[in-house]
């Protein structure tokens, strides 16, 4: 079963406004700042973020280091989105590796709640997605997003995603209201870099 590129990863990927790196464990003081100002934030939509796990600056070492084993592994990739020049976080992509013989992988992220509707996770996604198919050789990109989430839809539209499915009223919010899911991909010969797109 072909892996992954085997090739040396960039260990940094740069676009006009913002930059993305994989974490270091040296992030976990601040991670954990970040992760406790952003609990609210990813209640709805991202109730299994790994920053619900994190109750201090120990749990967010450990959240790191998982981070870092995954990204040897090449089993899924962590990336923390910077601004230029600041360098003051702006959010996070995740790109996870749903099967590596294909290669597939699954795209999620977040804005930090103080960095929404500046079009920052958008610029952040199109260069995870060169980053999906030009160093990690994916064949296909997914995304699942819930289907009252129109932020996250609006982005994966923006990326030249195509929705495929929408599977109803798979879940129940903490609330008690049900949602369903909606699925998107997007295939290595579909995608355009924003570079080559016309405007
Ligand atoms: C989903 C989420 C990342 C979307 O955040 P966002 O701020 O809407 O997304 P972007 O950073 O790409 O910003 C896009 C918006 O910025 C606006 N914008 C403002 N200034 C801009 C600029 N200079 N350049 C580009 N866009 C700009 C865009 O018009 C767009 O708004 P629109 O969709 O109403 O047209 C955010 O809502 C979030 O973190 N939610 C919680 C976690 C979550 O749901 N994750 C996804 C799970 S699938």
């Amino acid at each position: 079963m072909p892996l992954l590129s085997l090739g040396a990863l960039p260990e940094r990927l740069d676009t006009e406004r913002l930059f993305l790196r994989p974490y270091r464990v040296g992030d976990a003081r601040w991670y954990f700042t970040m992760g406790q100002r952003n609990l609210a934030h990813l209640e709805r939509h991202e109730s299994g973020n790994t920053v619900f796990g994190i109750h201090c600056v120990d749990d967010a070492a450990g959240v790191l280091r998982g981070f870092t084993k995954h990204w040897q592994e090449r089993t899924a990739f962590a990336l923390g989105v910077f601004l230029q020049g600041s360098e003051e976080f702006a959010g996070q992509l995740y790109l996870e590796v749903t099967h590596a013989g294909l290669p597939a992988l699954n795209l999620g992220f977040f804005a930090d709640c103080t960095h929404v509707n500046r079009g920052y996770m958008t610029e952040a996604a199109q260069r995870g997605l060169v980053f999906a198919f030009a160093e990690l050789g994916a064949h296909r990109v997914g995304l699942w997003c819930d289907d009252t989430n129109v932020p996250s839809r609006r982005i994966a539209e923006r990326c030249g995603f195509r929705l495929e499915g929408h599977v109803r009223e798979d879940k129940r919010h903490a609330d008690g209201s049900i949602t369903g899911s909606l699925c998107y991909g997007l295939l290595r010969g579909e995608f355009e870099p924003e570079s080559s797109r016309q405007a």
